[in-house]
């Protein structure tokens, strides 16, 4: 299926281990930037109660919830460890530091 990217802004627009959240149609994404330098977005919406996941702590290529510390994966998405569930995984391309997520609406307004 093809992409339709959509700009985000920066990779320096996002703390190293920090996230920004992306508003869209169909909900928040969370963007993150790891130690590491690398991007991942999934939903910002924790699988156990909804919590915001762009406010948890990022550590290696996961990020704890600042809710209840269900510790969810940025690469596939699943919660770790003993606690179950799934977010959503939205595909990031990286061109020169500039951003984008492969969205499908074509509607879309980045959260200031
Ligand atoms: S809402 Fe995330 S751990 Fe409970």
């Amino acid at each position: 299926m093809d992409h339709n990217w959509i700009a985000i802004g920066h990779i320096d627009d996002i703390p190293l281990r920090g996230a920004r959240c992306v508003k869209t149609p169909d909900g928040k994404i969370a963007v993150f930037r790891t130690a590491e330098n690398e991007v991942f977005a999934i939903e910002d919406q924790c699988p156990h109660k909804g919590g915001p996941l762009s406010q948890g702590i990022v550590h290696g290529k996961a990020v704890t919830c600042p809710l209840h510390n269900f510790v969810i994966s940025l690469e596939s998405g699943k919660a770790l460890g003993a606690d179950e569930g799934e977010v959503r995984t939205i595909p990031v391309r990286n061109i020169d530091g500039q951003l984008s997520i492969a969205y499908q609406a074509a509607a879309l307004v980045a959260a200031e």
